[in-house]
């Protein structure tokens, strides 16, 4: 599929605010992979249909675990966050046959992985600094992403820990995990 019919579905599945996200997470993690030496085309595509789930009415959603076979638990999961990025995974490689790079980056865009490549990394911080306005706590990973990516994603993961502390949410797994790896 090319990449204005991917832009097309996107445009009627999402908010017009969630789709120019999209965008600028695409056109961000590019850039970031141009200046890392990686496939640009493959960032951009990535960081275009990361979000391709978070707007799923519960029978897609249904669907998509269904077919990929996720865990039943995810049904039910309250936490929106871990379920769109799960779910957006199996659509970028059931739908868009996109190769396991480009769906493991879907798939970590949240909560991370000790496992992220360098795509995964890009798509992660990206996410973060694609936006209108990036929330004040965020201003400077834009410039750390470009001096050292794993600083910026360390910056990123301890401000979401501190923040989901305040909420009184434990931290995931998978992102204590990750975040002890970077603390090396
Ligand atoms: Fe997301
Ligand atoms: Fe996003």
């Amino acid at each position: 599929m090319d990449i204005e019919t991917i832009k097309g579905e996107l445009k009627k599945s999402l908010s017009p605010k969630r789709y120019n996200h999209s965008i600028l997470v695409a056109e961000e993690a590019k850039s970031l992979a141009k200046h890392y030496h990686i496939n640009e085309d493959k960032a951009y595509l990535a960081g275009l249909i990361h979000d391709v789930a978070k707007e799923l009415t519960e029978e897609e959603n249904i669907y998509w675990i269904e077919k990929g076979k996720l865990s039943k638990n995810l049904e039910n999961k309250e936490n929106i966050n871990i379920k769109h990025a799960d779910i957006g995974a199996v659509i970028a490689k059931e739908k868009y046959n996109l190769d396991d790079d480009i769906c493991n980056a879907i798939k970590y865009h949240t909560i991370g992985n000790k496992n992220m490549d360098l795509l995964a990394k890009i798509i992660y911080i990206a996410d973060k600094i694609g936006r209108e306005k990036i929330p004040e706590a965020l201003k400077p990973v834009k410039e750390l992403a470009y001096q050292n990516i794993n600083k910026a994603l360390l910056y990123c993961l301890e401000k979401q820990k501190i923040r989901l502390k305040e909420k009184g949410i434990k931290i995931h797994d998978d992102t204590e995990e990750l975040l002890k790896e970077l603390q090396k």
